[in-house]
């Protein structure tokens, strides 16, 4: 006898079917909500400090702006219009909802503000933000940003190479990787205060990526500071890297001798892996990598190996 399974209404065919890293993303996502609703409801205020009132612009600043433009760093397509890239922020320490991010997170005090840059390395040191902005050479460079949701972005940083930073502390031969860090602040950055999830933020690079020329350190986008949104006030970027390995609001780089334990890669490693170069032969999971979309035009481009530095890149991933 021929068995015929007649499907149900509320069945729903398996390749529909919710997959339990989605799950698993929402699931953080609603609790994230919960957590955040309570804060704002006024239940914890009492702890909370007032928001960050900060001039927007110090005297100091306003002698850097405009930066420079490093000319080895343009690019063949036009820059994301501000307003778009400064209201679609990932920034999981104040919300899971991009458009939201950019209210919550004027919550951060970004002043006094310190760089911890430590470890296997002569010279260790803490930055205060200003002194950094007096002792490196400031530029302005245009680069392409790329998140693993298959998104993409064209940006104006202002900043210097973050191996200009590491050479003032003098790294030690043993060291093969670097540590970076986010402030932890569970009263200002509400997301914080899921404590099921391994706060604070960090992120990694080898030795070899963190030295090359094209890892930047940002305080600044657009020709004026980092808004708090974007991850003020100073952040790596690493444009043929997946977005989220551009950490932001960084207080503290360490030298360390072995590959650093991360924020996503911890929560999904199968998602989130540790080298995470811009690869569109490479599956994700969730998102196709083979083409992007650029935010705000909608325009939709073929992936880069790289994100399109291979130039400058491929070549510390030979063999
Ligand atoms: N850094 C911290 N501390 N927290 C974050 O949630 N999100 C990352 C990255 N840096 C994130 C972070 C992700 S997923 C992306 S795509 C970029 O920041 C987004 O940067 P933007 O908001 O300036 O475009």
């Amino acid at each position: 006898m021929v068995h015929i399974k007649t499907s149900r209404p509320w069945e729903i065919p398996e390749n529909e079917a919710t997959p339990e890293s989605v799950f698993m993303t929402r699931r953080r996502f609603l609790a994230g909500s919960l957590v955040a609703t309570v804060a704002t409801a006024g239940l914890i205020s009492g702890c909370s400090p007032p928001p960050g009132d900060e001039p927007l612009i110090s005297d100091l600043e306003k002698k850097i702006y405009p930066a420079p433009l490093n000319k080895n760093y343009t690019l063949d397509r036009d820059l994301t219009d501000e307003s778009v890239a400064a209201g679609y922020n990932n920034f999981h320490e104040f919300s899971d909802e991009k458009a939201d991010v950019k209210t919550l997170a004027q919550r951060l005090i970004r002043r006094p503000w310190t760089v911890e840059v430590s470890g296997l390395v002569s010279k260790p040191r803490t930055f205060d933000i200003d002194d950094l902005h007096k002792m490196l050479p400031i530029e302005e460079r245009l680069y392409r940003l790329r998140c693993v949701e298959a998104w993409s972005m064209a940006v104006p940083w202002t900043g210097f190479p973050l191996r200009v930073l590491l050479e003032k502390v003098e790294p030690d031969a043993r060291a093969t990787h670097v540590r970076m860090t986010t402030f932890y602040r569970p009263f200002q950055a509400f997301g914080q205060l899921a404590f099921w999830e391994p706060w604070p933020y960090t992120e990694g690079l080898t030795i070899a990526e963190a030295m090359n020329d094209l890892a930047f350190m940002a305080v600044g986008i657009y020709g004026h500071p980092l808004p708090p949104q974007h991850g003020a006030p100073i952040r790596l970027v690493v444009p043929w890297k997946y977005g989220f390995k551009s950490i932001k609001s960084v207080v503290k780089i360490e030298l360390i001798d072995h590959a650093p334990a991360t924020f996503w890669n911890t929560l999904d490693p199968l998602e989130y892996d540790f080298t995470a170069n811009v690869d569109p032969r490479v599956p994700h999971p969730r998102w196709s990598q083979a083409r992007e979309k650029m935010i705000g035009t909608g325009q939709v481009r073929l992936t880069l190996p790289f994100n399109g530095y291979g130039r400058e890149v491929a070549h510390l991933y030979a063999g």
